[in-house]
């Protein structure tokens, strides 16, 4: 009988969702070293989070989903971990342009492509272009992206152009994000409480979540609890 059931769980209300979700996918290295593994294995599982993740996010209809998975500050880790966070992702490039394509998902690189290996910076400009036409969510992945490093760029290519009386939309559009919402709700994996040179201008007004785990055991289910969380909070924007 009805008062008889449980509580039901919480459901997710489809007319408040996050415009845009993004993900600081972190901790891969100690979801590793807690299984006894090499920390590589981490970035491993941390891919098929990625997917998880992502297609939960095109499921649900989120417009933007960026996953930050590589900084300007990881270049200086050991070479042989840098080689193999971007062979992984010439492993999977191909299998992840067919299943955009299939999942009508938008893909854009968020980062400096002069920073990655020529033929990763091709790769990931040929997925920008043959996604271009997909309606669907559209996919930001950060690899080779600093906060700082964009908006330096974004100052000085503002230099060169001659424009003059920038305004905060004019700035807008010389970051890497110019065409794309801010961020409503950042999610760092891990339960580390930083941003790490993520999204630093876009993130003004962005909800915060730190989930206690670490991002290869990101599924769907976290993806619906990251957003109901969301749904808790009262933006004001500096109102009342
Ligand atoms: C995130 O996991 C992935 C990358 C930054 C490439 P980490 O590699 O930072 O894992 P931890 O934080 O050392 O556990
Ligand atoms: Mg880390």
């Amino acid at each position: 009988m009805l008062w008889f059931r449980k509580k039901t769980e919480q459901k997710i209300d489809m007319t408040k969702l996050p415009k845009h979700i993004a993900f600081i996918a972190d901790g891969n290295g100690r979801w590793a070293n807690k299984r006894g593994l090499a920390r590589t294995l981490g970035h491993k599982a941390g891919k098929d989070a990625i997917k998880r993740v992502l297609d939960r996010c095109n499921e649900l209809g989120i417009e933007v989903v960026t996953m930050f998975c590589f900084s300007t500050e990881n270049f200086g880790r050991p070479k042989e971990e840098v080689d193999y966070i971007f062979n992984l992702f010439r492993e999977v490039k191909v299998d992840l342009l067919k299943s955009l394509l299939k999942r009508n998902i938008k893909f854009r690189h968020m980062g400096d492509k002069s920073l990655l290996p020529e033929d990763m910076a091709t790769d990931l400009k040929e997925m920008e272009d043959k996604t271009i036409a997909c309606t669907g969510s559209i996919f930001n992945l950060a690899l080779a992206y600093g906060a700082r490093h964009e908006i330096l760029q974004a100052v000085n290519k503002i230099i060169s152009s001659g424009e003059q009386d920038i305004t905060e939309q004019t700035f807008k559009n010389y970051l890497y994000t110019g065409d794309l919402p801010d961020p409503d709700l950042i999610v760092r994996a891990s339960g580390e409480k930083r941003l790490s040179n993520f999204m630093l201008y876009q993130a003004a007004y962005a909800e915060f979540y730190f989930p206690d785990m670490y991002w290869p055991d990101f599924d769907e289910k976290t993806v619906d609890r990251c957003i109901l969380e969301f749904q808790k909070r009262k933006r004001r924007y500096g109102k009342i």
